[in-house]
């Protein structure tokens, strides 16, 4: 049986994927910092004949996060896929940017996933095999105006993932980045612009499930925002500044 750590699994599309990959045979070990939330989601994957473990963890601090690899590599051995999903964003104009609020951003989403791997590489260096898996985003693929910093957080991992996936190939390690569009889960919840293409967290899971289990380079979903940013991705800058600076005006319009 193979064995998955992710971390972000109490709520959202971590805990979905930890359920879709528990449901495809996985032994799945579930990190967070909300122990309630993930002694919940493994008694009813326990209950429901699957292989599961809660690990508290808060993946801005990397020797927790070691600690937390370690605990499921002592009760089931190697781990055979890490996935860094852990994740937040706060949208807001650069204009009120809190450096303390963009330092937390960055950390736990950019160093978090840095500290997982840290973590799991030793072992997987040793054992020339396992996948690594950033949960990035769509938002990374161009500098969005109103998430400046999460964008930036997520470009950051972007280019750290494809870089390591050609490094760690002769190594036998498998490095997938997904990238979401719109998945409703409590993060989505508490922003308020509209998220066209919006699909469930259990469809965004079984989607990236297909795609890790495929060995992909890349899972970027859903279709239609994906096929957009790509386009968008291509504009040039002067372009990008007209189609985009509309939005992003009409989103910092006072009445909103
Ligand atoms: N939903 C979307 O539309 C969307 C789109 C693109 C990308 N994403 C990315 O997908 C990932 C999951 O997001 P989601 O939408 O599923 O949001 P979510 O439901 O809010 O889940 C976020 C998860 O991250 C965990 N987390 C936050 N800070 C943490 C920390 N310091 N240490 C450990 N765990 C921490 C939370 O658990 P605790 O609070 O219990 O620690 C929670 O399990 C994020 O990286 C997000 O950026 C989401």
């Amino acid at each position: 049986m193979q064995t998955a750590l992710i971390t972000g699994a109490s709520t959202g599309i971590g805990l979905a994927l930890a359920r879709e990959l528990a449901r495809r045979g996985w032994r799945v070990a579930l990190a967070a910092r909300r122990t309630d939330l993930l002694d919940e989601a493994v008694a009813q994957l326990t209950a429901a004949g699957h292989t599961a473990m809660a690990v508290t963890c808060d993946v801005a601090n990397a020797e927790a996060v070691r600690a937390a690899v370690a605990q499921v590599e002592a009760a089931w051995g190697p781990i055979d896929m890490a996935v860094a999903n852990a994740g937040l964003g706060d949208p807001k104009p650069v204009t009120e940017m809190r450096l303390a609020d963009a330092e937390y951003i960055l950390r736990v989403n950019f160093l978090g996933m840095l500290h997982l791997f840290d973590a799991v590489r030793p072992s997987m260096l040793a054992r020339k095999s396992g996948q690594f898996v950033g949960v990035a985003s769509l938002a990374g693929l161009r500098g969005l105006p109103m998430s400046a910093i999460y964008s930036a957080s997520k470009a950051a991992m972007q280019a750290f993932l494809e870089a390591a996936r050609v490094e760690l190939k002769p190594h036998g390690i498998t490095v997938t980045t997904v990238n979401p569009g719109f998945v409703k889960t409590p993060l989505t919840d508490r922003n308020t612009v509209s998220k066209p293409f919006m699909i469930s967290a259990e469809r965004a899971a079984v989607i990236v499930a297909d795609g890790l289990l495929r060995g992909a380079r890349e899972v970027n979903f859903p279709e239609p925002t994906a096929t957009a940013m790509r386009l968008v991705r291509l504009l040039p800058n002067w372009a990008y500044d007209l189609v985009v600076g509309i939005g992003a005006r009409q989103l910092m319009a006072p009445d909103k």
